[in-house]
């Protein structure tokens, strides 16, 4: 397994007829990088898994390259999803929706819904559409992080995460950086009305500009619904995370650039906005357990826009609930 830089047609070509043969190939999207594996091949699904140490009931979410191989994989598809689809695709944006029997209980974690997307990064679509080229009718891939660590936004990151799990034909595709860095939303649209799962870059406001009205987008019924991110501890380094100012030398300090550094505190991220924020704050929590620092002071940014998702994986970084 190596990290595959420079990737050429004929290079995406043959990483799309390695996972084919039922290999791993760890891939960027614009918002992290994600481990693929055939949809359809229950052995190279049960690999991620292995390879993650992720609880084999957590379900994943399927990428294609465009909508036209929705009807595959769903049904009874309503038509707000349909607007969404159209809006944000391809893009940040997973639709949770009903099954057809080609999602198996192997990556619907057996629920009777499969989560679907279709990213917009490049180096992913033309994975997709080589892997779609041969045959493939999607490709499954969670975020390419052992289970409950802080998802990789670079393929440098995936191989930390993953290299002593992954094999000799496996592949890590480089695609430079994630735009994004934070995790897509998810909309469950397997009711009347939308539900907001997990938030991400597509926020609340710009679903509801779509869809020209004001959902409820907080059911108790979807607490049922299992989100591996949704557990209370999630996307933690193994810093501790503190979400005040109050650092002391030697602590990790991350906040926007207007925020001066406490004395003696090591400066792990200044990002100017709250896209910049989005995009390298899980490099800067990597680079604190890199550097065996242990503990990370994070001052949260507002909580507009993007900064709604950057809160909540921030509470779920230092294990409370958001
Ligand atoms: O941005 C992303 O979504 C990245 C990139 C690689 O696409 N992927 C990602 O996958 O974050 P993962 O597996 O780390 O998180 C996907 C979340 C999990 O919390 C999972 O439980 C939830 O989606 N999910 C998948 N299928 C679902 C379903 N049928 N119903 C409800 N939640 C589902
Ligand atoms: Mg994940």
């Amino acid at each position: 397994m190596a990290i595959i830089s420079n990737c050429t047609a004929s290079i995406i070509k043959d990483a799309a007829l390695a996972l084919k043969e039922g290999h791993l190939v760890a891939f960027p999207t614009e918002t992290v990088y994600g481990l693929g594996a055939d949809a359809t091949n229950e052995k190279a699904v049960a690999r991620i898994y292995e390879v993650k140490g992720r609880p084999t009931d957590h379900p994943l979410i399927v990428h294609i390259s465009s909508m036209d191989l929705l009807d595959k994989w769903a049904s009874e598809i309503p038509e707000y999803a349909i607007k969404l689809a159209r809006a944000f695709w391809p893009g940040p944006m997973t639709l949770v929706l009903k099954r057809t029997a080609l999602a198996k209980d192997f990556i619907t974690g057996s629920q009777d819904t499969v989560a679907i997307r279709v990213p917009s990064h490049t180096l992913a679509n033309q994975f997709l559409k080589e892997f779609e080229s041969l045959g493939g009718l999607g490709i499954a891939a969670p975020s390419a992080n052992r289970f409950g660590k802080v998802s990789p936004t670079n393929s440098q990151a995936v191989e930390e995460e993953l290299s002593n799990f992954l094999s000799e034909n496996d592949q890590i595709l480089d695609g430079g950086q994630s735009q994004i860095g934070i995790e897509s939303t998810i909309v469950d649209c397997t009711r009347h009305f939308p539900i907001e799962l997990r938030s991400g870059s597509i926020t609340i406001e710009m679903l509801e500009n779509v869809l020209g009205m004001n959902p409820s987008w907080h059911d108790s019924e979807s607490n049922k619904v299992r989100v591996s991110g949704s557990l209370e501890s999630h996307y933690s380094p193994n810093a501790e995370v503190i979400l005040s100012s109050f650092a002391q030398p030697g602590d990790g300090f991350i906040a926007l650039s207007n925020f001066p550094t406490p004395s003696g505190a090591i400066r792990l991220a200044s990002p100017k906005d709250i896209d910049e924020y989005g995009k390298i704050l899980y490099s800067a929590l990597r680079f604190a357990d890199y550097r065996r620092i242990k503990k990370v002071y994070i001052i949260p940014p507002s909580e507009n826009g993007l900064g709604v998702a950057i809160n909540d994986r921030l509470f779920k970084a230092c294990g409370k609930k958001s």
